[in-house]
C-alpha cells in the first residue's frame, strides 16, 4: 500500500509532474526549467520497484530534459541512461551529475576568469559578436560581461569545471535579463530588478552550487546521458537492458522548446536565429509545436502508409476523424493553428518512442512510468494518455493503466477565447 502510485500521487500531490520540489533540492535546482516533473517522484519510484536496493537496476529515460531522473538516480546510487535531444541541455546535465568539485581547482579557476574579464575588457567589441535579441535583455555593460565569461571558459581545459561554469553562467542570464526570460517564454510585460553585478551573480551562483556539492553523498558517477533522439535506436543502449523506464514526455499543448531555451542556445552560439532554432533543435524532438513543420510537408497518403498507420490501424483512423473536428471547430472559430496537423504528428513520434522504451525494458517485469498531460485543441477533446497506452500495446506492452494526479486548465476556465474543457495530467504505467 504503502508503495501503490495512488499512495504516491497522496504523498506527493499535485506538484508530482511540475518542478516545484526540485527548486528547493541540491543539484536539482541548479537549472531552472520550466517543464521539469518533481524528483521526488523519481526516489518513489525506484524505491517501489527496487525496494531491496539491488546493485544491478537499471532505469531509462528517453526524454532527459534538465536530468532530472539521472540525477536522482545518481544520488540514490541506480545506474539510469538518459537520452536528450537539445544540444544545449546535455550539457547542463553533464554538469549536473559531475558534482565532485574540487575547491582549490574551482577557486583557482574563478580568479582565472575574473582576471580574463578585467583584462580583455577595454578591447572586446560586444558588437562584434552580440545577437539583437540579447542586446534587447540585458544591460550593454552586464551583457559585455557575460560574454566576457563566456569567452574565457574557452581555456580551462578540464570539461568538468567548464561545464560547472557553464552551467552558472546559463543561471546567470536568467538572474540579469531585464524581462524573465522563460515563464516558459521572455515576458516583455513583467520586469526583472537587477541590481547585482554580472560579476556578483555569477560568482554567488558558482558559490551556491559548490555549496550544495558538499553535502551529497560520496561520489560515484551511476548515470549517463547521450545526445540523442529518442524517435530513433540508441546503439549504446542494449535491448532488454533496464528494468524501468521513467520519463515525461513532451505533452500536446504546443509548448516549443526551441522557443523557451533560445535565449541559452542564441548565448552559446547554437542558434542564431528562427532557422537554426528549426533545424538544429525543433527537428530533433518529438514533435510538440505547431512551429516545428510547415503544414504544406504534411502528405495525407504518406500518413496512412506509414509504418505507424499501419501497426495501430484503428488508432491512426480513429486520430484522422480527430484531426478533422480541429479543422471544423478550427475555422469556426477562425484560428490559425494546424493543431490537426499536430496532433497526428505526435502520436505518430511517440510511437517510435515506445518502441525504443519497449525495445530497451526488459522483457520480464519490466514497467514504464510515464507523466502525461491531456489535451484539447480548440476545444477538441484529445485523450493523450489512454491513446499512448492504447499504442504501447500495440509495440509490445501486455497492459497499461492510468492514475491521475491532478485536474489542469482550471485557472483559464473563465477566459473568453480559452476552451472550457477540464484536462488531467496522468501517470501512465506500461507493463
Ligand atoms: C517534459 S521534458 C522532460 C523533463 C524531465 N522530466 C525533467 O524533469 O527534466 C521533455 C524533454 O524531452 C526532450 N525531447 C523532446 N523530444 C525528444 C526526442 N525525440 N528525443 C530526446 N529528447 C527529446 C525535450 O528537449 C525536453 O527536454
Amino acid at each position: 500500500m504503502l508503495h501503490s502510485i495512488n499512495s504516491i500521487i497522496e504523498r506527493i500531490g499535485s506538484g508530482l509532474g511540475t518542478f516545484n520540489y526540485n527548486t528547493k533540492n541540491p543539484v536539482h535546482n541548479w537549472y531552472k526549467f520550466t517543464a521539469g516533473f518533481s524528483n521526488k517522484f523519481v526516489d518513489e519510484i525506484i524505491s517501489k520497484e527496487n525496494p531491496s536496493n539491488k546493485k544491478d537496476f537499471n532505469v531509462f529515460e528517453p526524454f532527459a530534459g534538465c536530468g532530472t531522473t539521472l540525477v536522482s538516480c545518481q544520488t540514490l546510487g541506480v545506474k539510469s541512461f538518459g537520452n536528450e535531444s537539445q544540444r544545449f541541455l546535455i550539457d547542463i546535465i553533464k554538469a549536473k551529475l559531475d558534482w565532485d568539485i574540487d575547491i582549490n581547482k574551482l577557486f583557482n579557476y574563478l580568479i582565472f576568469i575574473k582576471e580574463f574579464v578585467e583584462t580583455n575588457k577595454k578591447d572586446f567589441d560586444l558588437n562584434i559578436v552580440v545577437n539583437p535579441l540579447l542586446i534587447s535583455l540585458y544591460k550593454y555593460s552586464n551583457l559585455k560581461t557575460l560574454y566576457l565569461i563566456k569567452e574565457s571558459l574557452e581555456n580551462i581545459k578540464q570539461e568538468k569545471y567548464k561545464l560547472f561554469f557553464k552551467l552558472a553562467l546559463s543561471q546567470s542570464l536568467h538572474k540579469l535579463s531585464i524581462f524573465p526570460i522563460s515563464s516558459p517564454y521572455i515576458s516583455r510585460n513583467k520586469r526583472n530588478i537587477v541590481s547585482q553585478s554580472t560579476w556578483d551573480v555569477f560568482s554567488s551562483i558558482v558559490t551556491a552550487m559548490y555549496l550544495d556539492t558538499t553535502g551529497l553523498p560520496k561520489y560515484q558517477k551511476s548515470s549517463k546521458v547521450y545526445y540523442h533522439d529518442s524517435r530513433k535506436k540508441n546503439i549504446y543502449i542494449n535491448d532488454n537492458y533496464c528494468d524501468i523506464c521513467i520519463t515525461s514526455p513532451p505533452y500536446l499543448n504546443n509548448l516549443d522548446y526551441g522557443e523557451v531555451s533560445k535565449v541559452h542556445t542564441h548565448f552559446f552560439n547554437y542558434t542564431n536565429n528562427w532557422n537554426d532554432i528549426t533545424k538544429y533543435v525543433r527537428k530533433k524532438l518529438v514533435t510538440g509545436a505547431t512551429t516545428h513543420y510547415k503544414n504544406s510537408d504534411f502528405v495525407i497518403g504518406d500518413y496512412e502508409k506509414s509504418e505507424f498507420s499501419e501497426n495501430n490501424k484503428d488508432i491512426s483512423q480513429y486520430l484522422l476523424k480527430i484531426a478533422q473536428q480541429i479543422r471544423i471547430d478550427r475555422d469556426i472559430k477562425k484560428g490559425k493553428k494546424s493543431f490537426d496537423l499536430l496532433t497526428l504528428y505526435y502520436f505518430q513520434d511517440m510511437y517510435y518512442v515506445l518502441k525504443e522504451i519497449r525495445r530497451i525494458v526488459k522483457k520480464l517485469n519490466g514497467k514504464a512510468f510515464l507523466i502525461l498531460g491531456d489535451s484539447a485543441p480548440y476545444g477538441i477533446s484529445v485523450p493523450t494518455t489512454e491513446i499512448i497506452g492504447k499504442i504501447s500495446r500495440n509495440v509490445g506492452f501486455s497492459k497499461y493503466k492510468k492514475y491521475e494526479i491532478r485536474k489542469r486548465g482550471l485557472k483559464w476556465r473563465n477566459h473568453k477565447y480559452r476552451h472550457h474543457k477540464v484536462l488531467s495530467e496522468n501517470i501512465l504505467v506500461l507493463e
